[in-house]
């Protein structure tokens, strides 16, 4: 029903996992897409594949947590395509060495998982914006079923999702005016060539799929068409919204294993 043709999206991390599948979804729909992260191999080769499918695309290489990285994007979006409707902040993650238990988490590893998924989230955010200041816009923010619940062992990243889901709220209501949207969508957990790194046996799988109602973990192609619907005029009055995409679940097993594994301690 709806459609992005004429527009020009920006998708952060686009290279690979929900990122590549975000801008899959714009594409399909029609938009001209900009697809960034640090590594020049993996985007050329997303790129592309984009391409085969007829789209615009424009690959940068940029490190989304340096200022002039992100100017750059803007600048090079502008010149190539004279306009920024939409821009997904998705890079972010937790490398596996930044993450543990928060009586051992040091200041280094704190300020390397909330730098990236908080602050820079946000500096890109208000890049985004200063650019669509005069026509408007859609951003959407990538958080995760971590913002809502207690995360054993990646408590700093669940805070920094928490801190995108409340910023995104106060974005949208301070851009508002300037015809800017601001929305969230928080996945559950989603198979990526990332996580398959760690979930990669038959019963780590079957473990996650069990507190998940719709009984499967997530794919990327799950996300990028609702991103897709947020950046569209359609959406146009989806503002301020923290849309959760999780096939129901609302037990993280992170969670239930700590549970269990202290209660099996002091049992
Ligand atoms: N997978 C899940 O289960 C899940 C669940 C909930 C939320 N999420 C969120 O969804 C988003 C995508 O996650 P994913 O699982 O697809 O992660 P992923 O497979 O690890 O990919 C991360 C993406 O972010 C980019 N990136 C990381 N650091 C960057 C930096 N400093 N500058 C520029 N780009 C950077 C990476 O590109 P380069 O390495 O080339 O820079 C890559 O494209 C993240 O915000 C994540 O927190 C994921």
């Amino acid at each position: 029903m709806f459609s992005l043709q004429g527009k020009a999206v920006v998708v952060t991390g686009g290279g690979r996992g929900i990122g590549r599948a975000i801008a899959d979804a714009m594409a399909r729909c029609g938009a001209a897409v900009v697809i960034t992260g640090r590594s020049s191999e993996t985007l050329d080769a997303a790129a592309a594949q984009l391409r085969e499918s007829g789209a615009e695309v424009l690959a940068l290489a940029a490190d989304i947590t340096r200022a002039k990285d992100i100017d750059r994007i803007v600048a090079e979006t502008l010149a190539r395509f004279g306009r920024i409707d939409g821009w997904v902040n998705n890079a972010g993650s937790a490398d596996p060495d930044d993450v543990g238990p928060l009586l051992s988490i040091r200041e280094d590893q704190w300020d390397r998982v909330v730098d990236l998924n908080l602050k820079w989230t946000f500096f890109a955010a208000q890049a985004a914006a200063r650019a669509m200041r005069d026509g408007g816009g859609s951003i959407v923010n990538i958080s995760s079923r971590s913002a809502s619940y207690p995360n054993p062992g990646t408590g700093h990243y669940g805070a920094a999702k928490a801190g995108v889901e409340n910023l995104t709220r106060t974005m949208a209501a301070e851009w508002g005016h300037l015809k800017i949207r601001v929305n969230a969508v928080a996945p559950g957990v989603v198979m990526t060539e990332e996580l398959a790194k760690t979930l990669n046996t038959e019963s780590r799988i079957r473990r996650q799929a069990e507190t998940v109602p719709m009984q499967r973990i997530g794919r990327p192609d799950d996300i990028g068409p609702l991103c897709a619907f947020l950046v569209s005029d359609e959406a146009s009055w989806t503002t301020g919204a923290v849309i959760p995409v999780n096939g129901g679940s609302i037990v993280p097993l992170g969670y239930l294993s700590y549970l269990h594994r202290v209660n099996r301690d002091i049992g």
